[in-house]
């Protein structure tokens, strides 16, 4: 089979047959396939160590997979996959490797990039890490007037924020160490709720920040220092300000001494950053080993990804799914539901990750892409979105497909939790089955005539709402580790079957440079440049309310 590269993989035959199988089978609903054969969750089920990919309750058959595979052939996924895990510079755009999973590589491998095995640096960088977090945690590291540190701010946005804070609150049970806040916004509200009731003495400061240019982490670094100075004399700052940064020179700038400053590499991308020192903030909270641990998931999730046949793929089977619907079906977007208290910031991590990288509309030569890439990723934790947005998903008019995300145990009330895991099922089920208007009516007992009439069509569901179900044994350092690495590898997958860059955002930087030409235009009898009269309005009543 000839490999077709880049954009024209809607040029191929099997684009074409993926279309016609969608319009020949659109009707089939998932209960007759589930009727039809009784092994369909063992052949559309996968395991790897705690975790269970449920993919039966999709609108798939042998011969959609097929064809997906043949598609994920096509556009060369395997040689893809071997260029970024080999440290190719795949980030054409920005002409770097990504090598997010060499940070997860045991301490015996090792990898050449441009000739210099990165492996030793990223153990010893680890090491850094676990030696003051070690410190901080015992006790050893202290505030300027001797205090224990009870509380760490992170200072960080995007990749620098979501991941490390969504690790930390499913990682709750395992906090033995100090109190970590997390602020992003530049919203001055964030960072002065938080700082409420720390004392300056035993806080500790992480700026965490790839670049060190991102202006809502240096607001905010600034104002921070300011806070602090004024409780404490300036020599104080180096036992209360570290960075995590490649920006060696600016963060030295800010004044962080090269002591306190934990590197990375540029071929970490900022939303695939957690397992770098951006993961500081949580190794402080949960220790060393736990955090080895959560690298170890991931790492065992690189090793399947890389090696497993496409067909018990995991990361594979999830992307090429997700390309069946929103590619052929016309599925706008994707929802994540996790039902874990402590994965409630699952869905904006994902968000991160998936739009971020795939919310490209051309392909990584700068060729236009005529099809639909990425999804609009959105959710929220069950059973809260239950009660917020299921109606929609049971009887609106719209396909979305759904990832359910469900330990099996829970650390608090195991009866309680039985409710949670109960309703997880029982959505999927719902969202599956439907309900026919037959059984709606035979549910009606003693309506007739126009009442039943009305009401029949009502409580009629038509099902075949797709989802997967992942199934945690439990949620531990190890299975989030697992976890988040298949998500980062099935958005890879996806942007390499569509043929796009996945790791630049030019997008999210013009957003930055527009605000930095406004941000000063707020100011009162500062000329205004060149806007539309909407922008100018705005710019204008900002103006006016504080004109006094
Ligand atoms: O949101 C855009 C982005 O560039 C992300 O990719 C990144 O995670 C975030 O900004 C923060 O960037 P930095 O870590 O350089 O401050």
């Amino acid at each position: 089979m000839a490999t077709i590269r880049f954009n024209d993989i809607n040029a191929s035959q099997v684009w074409a047959r993926l279309h016609q199988h969608q319009r020949s089978t659109r009707h089939v609903h998932m209960r007759e396939l589930f009727d039809a054969d009784p092994g369909r969750f063992e052949r559309f089920s996968l395991r790897l160590d705690g975790l269970l990919l449920d993919y039966s309750k999709n609108r798939i058959t042998d011969r959609t997979l097929e064809l997906l595979f043949e598609l994920a052939e096509v556009a060369d996924l395997k040689g893809q996959m071997d260029a970024m895990r080999g440290g190719e510079r795949i980030n054409v755009s920005e002409n770097r490797a990504v090598l997010h999973t060499a940070l997860r590589l045991p301490a015996d491998a090792s990898l050449l990039v441009d000739g210099v095995d990165v492996v030793p640096e990223v153990h010893a960088t680890l090491a850094r890490m676990a030696a003051f977090s070690g410190d901080v945690r015992a006790g050893d590291w202290r505030g300027h007037a001797g205090q224990k540190i009870t509380d760490v701010v992170n200072l960080g946005i995007g990749g620098s924020d979501l991941g490390p804070l969504l690790a930390c609150e499913a990682l709750a049970p395992w906090h033995d160490g100090p109190r970590v806040h997390y602020v992003s916004n530049v919203d001055p509200a964030h960072l002065a709720r938080t700082l409420e009731g720390l004392d300056a003495a035993s806080t500790l400061f992480i700026v965490c920040s790839k670049s060190f240019t991102t202006p809502e982490t240096l607001l905010n670094a600034h104002a921070a220092r300011r806070w602090f100075l004024a409780r404490a004399p300036e020599p104080a700052l180096a036992r209360h300000f570290v960075a995590v940064s490649t920006n060696t020179c600016a963060a030295g700038a800010f004044g962080i001494p090269p002591d306190n400053l934990f590197g990375f590499w540029d071929w970490v991308g900022g939303r695939y950053s957690l397992w770098s020192a951006v993961g500081l903030s949580l190794m402080l909270a949960v220790g060393e080993a736990n955090f080895r641990e959560l690298l170890a998931g991931a790492h065992a999730m690189d090793t399947h990804f890389f090696e497993a046949p496409f067909t018990r793929n995991m990361p594979v089977l999830m992307a090429l799914i997700g390309v069946w619907y929103n590619t052929f079906y016309g599925a706008h977007t994707h929802a994540i539901m996790p039902y874990d208290h402590g994965l409630r910031r699952l869905p904006a991590h994902i968000q991160q990750l998936d739009m971020e990288s795939n919310g490209k509309r051309v392909g990584r030569y700068g060729e236009r892409l005529d099809f639909d890439t990425g999804p609009v990723i959105w959710g929220e934790e069950g059973v809260n979105s239950q009660h917020a947005f299921f109606q929609l998903l049971h009887q609106g008019t719209r396909l979305v497909p759904s990832d359910f995300i469900v330990p099996m145990q829970s650390r608090y009330d195991d009866a309680q939790h039985r409710v949670l895991v109960a309703n997880a099922f029982a959505q999927t089920e719902a969202l599956m089955r439907g309900k026919t208007v037959a059984e709606a009516m035979a549910e009606l007992t003693g309506v007739s005539g126009e009442a039943l009439d009305m009401l029949a069509p009502q409580k009629t569901f038509p099902g075949n709402q797709p989802s997967n179900t992942l199934a945690l044994s439990a949620l531990t350092p190890h299975t989030l580790g697992m976890l988040l690495a298949l998500y980062e590898h099935k958005v890879f997958v996806q942007g390499a079957v569509w043929g796009l860059n996945s790791f630049d955002q030019w997008g999210v930087e013009y957003g930055k440079q527009l605000a930095r030409a406004i941000a000063p235009e707020l100011e009162q009898g500062v000329d205004v440049g060149e806007h539309d009269s909407s922008t100018h309005g705005l710019i204008g009543f900002y103006r006016e309310t504080h004109a006094q």
